[in-house]
């Protein structure tokens, strides 16, 4: 039996600020069981619901040096849908109403993760073959496992892999206080290590001393080689571009089925769908408020509202789109000037945008059943999971032609009759404006066509089985 151990600082049900967390949530219970004995280790946050926190029990507990700190460190334990999770408790450092966010709180915070994922093994009995690392915030397992870790027999072939799903946060803060609460010697602050421009960088340590590193789509595997994609980390992604491998995210298809989806009016499926889904956008648009009309070109935005998805073209083109015979559903948070540009237009134009500035998960199911079309124009996209659940609901996606959106979605082509979605390849807010009129075009003229667009999107399958076989083609590859 292979051991594999995912440390991240997100996963679903647990914890989410973000894709992240649906991928850890999802990912580790697709495994060959007989094969892969793969389990979670996530921190105890103060801020995870009770719902969640009771299903934990205590395991153990231990003191840990963090260079000149002696830190409390407890270990509790879950199963859930077949995964064993560990979780790290210590109520300094895992407190406030939410997960992450505070840069100068999260670098020390997530430096005690790191070291207390790889103290907590042999105290639990776990010893796993490849550590699995996610994101910045566990950047430094791989540093700490060959610092002073694999000294011990205990870690002596314990391999590690860094998978990056967003290259735009790396975890970077001055040197002298990374050493203070590391207690790692100079020696690893030097440019070929974990130094970038003049900061401690935790990205930067973790894909120099991970075994393999994989990002989450091909594409943008690519990309991060650029200076446009690279987030001034190009360099040493061209450096380590023979253990850089782009797997494509999955989602998971026993949430996300328009079949049985306990959160939507009307269930329907692939053969269905032409007299179902339509059910969903009359309940929409009655819940929200928008001009009750079976026939209007409904196009769905679900987003955390940042510059990444691409809001700036959004906000450039809103009242020209909002001239055409279409309606949108709005449903997301994040910065206040994206918020605001939302709920202006659904101000001026009452029964064409609706603005839901929360965010709720059966709302979002709602959402990507009742629309026709889903809108993601994003800057940079290292894999994208909206535009899965839209194929996977039958929403057509309109997206730039970047990272896992050019991967996933295919460009609808009206002559050879191919494609499950409408795609642009330039940042530019005429080209969104184009396709969007293209996208409706096809939805109100040539209806069959755009059922069969339809078909084809829902045929698609964006569900774990042929990534999952991927990673473990990874793993076997590292164990010796
Ligand atoms: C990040 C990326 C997104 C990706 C997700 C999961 O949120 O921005 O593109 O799908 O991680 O890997």
């Amino acid at each position: 039996m292979k051991k594999i151990l995912f440390a991240a600082s997100e996963g679903v049900p647990f914890i989410k600020t973000g894709g992240l967390a649906d991928v850890v949530g999802s990912l580790p219970k697709c495994f060959n069981k007989d094969e892969y004995d793969v389990r979670v280790i996530l921190p105890k946050y103060i801020c995870i619901s009770d719902e969640w926190k009771e299903k934990m029990s205590y395991m153990t507990h231990f003191y840990m040096d963090l260079a000149w700190r002696s830190q409390y460190v407890g270990i509790l334990e879950a199963e859930y849908d077949g995964v064993k999770y560990y979780f790290i408790d210590n109520e300094f450092y895992f407190a406030g109403p939410r997960p992450y966010g505070n840069i100068y709180e999260d670098i020390e915070k997530f430096a005690f993760f790191s070291k207390a994922v790889l103290s907590a093994l042999p105290i639990i009995g776990f010893q796993p073959d490849v550590i699995h690392c996610h994101d910045w915030q566990t950047g430094l397992i791989p540093v700490f496992l060959k610092a002073d870790f694999h000294e011990n027999e205990f870690f002596r072939n314990m391999k590690s892999i860094m998978t990056i799903h967003n290259l735009k946060f790396q975890g970077a803060w001055d040197i002298r206080t990374v050493r203070d609460i590391t207690g790692l010697p100079a020696y690893y602050f030097t440019s070929d290590k974990l130094e970038a421009y003049g900061d401690a960088n935790y990205l930067k340590g973790g894909i120099v001393y991970a075994d393999a590193v994989t990002t989450v789509s091909n594409t943008y595997a690519e990309e991060i080689k650029t200076p446009f994609y690279g987030e001034r980390l190009e360099g040493l992604m061209q450096a380590r571009a023979n253990a850089l491998t782009g797997i494509v995210n999955g989602i998971d298809y026993d949430v996300f089925n328009p079949a049985t989806d306990p959160a939507i009016p009307a269930k329907y499926d692939a053969r269905t769908f032409r007299k179902e889904k339509i059910k969903n956008k009359r309940a929409l648009q009655k819940k929200l408020g928008l001009e009750q009309d079976d026939k209007k070109f409904m196009i769905g935005i679900i987003s955390r509202l940042t510059d990444q998805k691409g809001f700036d073209l959004i906000a450039y083109m809103m009242d020209e789109m909002c001239q055409l015979d279409v309606q949108f559903v709005v449903l997301g948070t994040g910065e206040e000037r994206y918020e605001n540009m939302f709920r202006h237009f659904a101000w001026k134009y009452k029964d064409k945008v609706s603005a839901n500035i929360y965010y709720n998960e059966d709302m979002s199911h709602q959402v990507y059943a009742a629309c026709d079309a889903f809108l993601m124009p994003s800057l940079f996209e290292p894999c994208g999971l909206s535009q899965l659940m839209s194929l996977r609901y039958g929403t057509i996606p309109i997206v730039r032609e970047t990272g896992g959106l050019k991967d996933t979605v295919e460009p609808y082509n009206e002559y050879e009759n191919t494609g499950t979605g409408f795609s642009f390849a330039n940042y530019n807010a005429h080209e969104m404006l184009r396709t969007v009129q293209y996208a409706m075009d096809v939805f109100y003229n040539r209806k069959r066509e755009w059922n069969k667009l339809v078909d084809r999107a829902m045929a698609a399958d964006f569900s774990w089985t042929v990534s999952a076989k991927e990673y473990e083609k990874l793993y076997d590859g590292l164990i010796l």
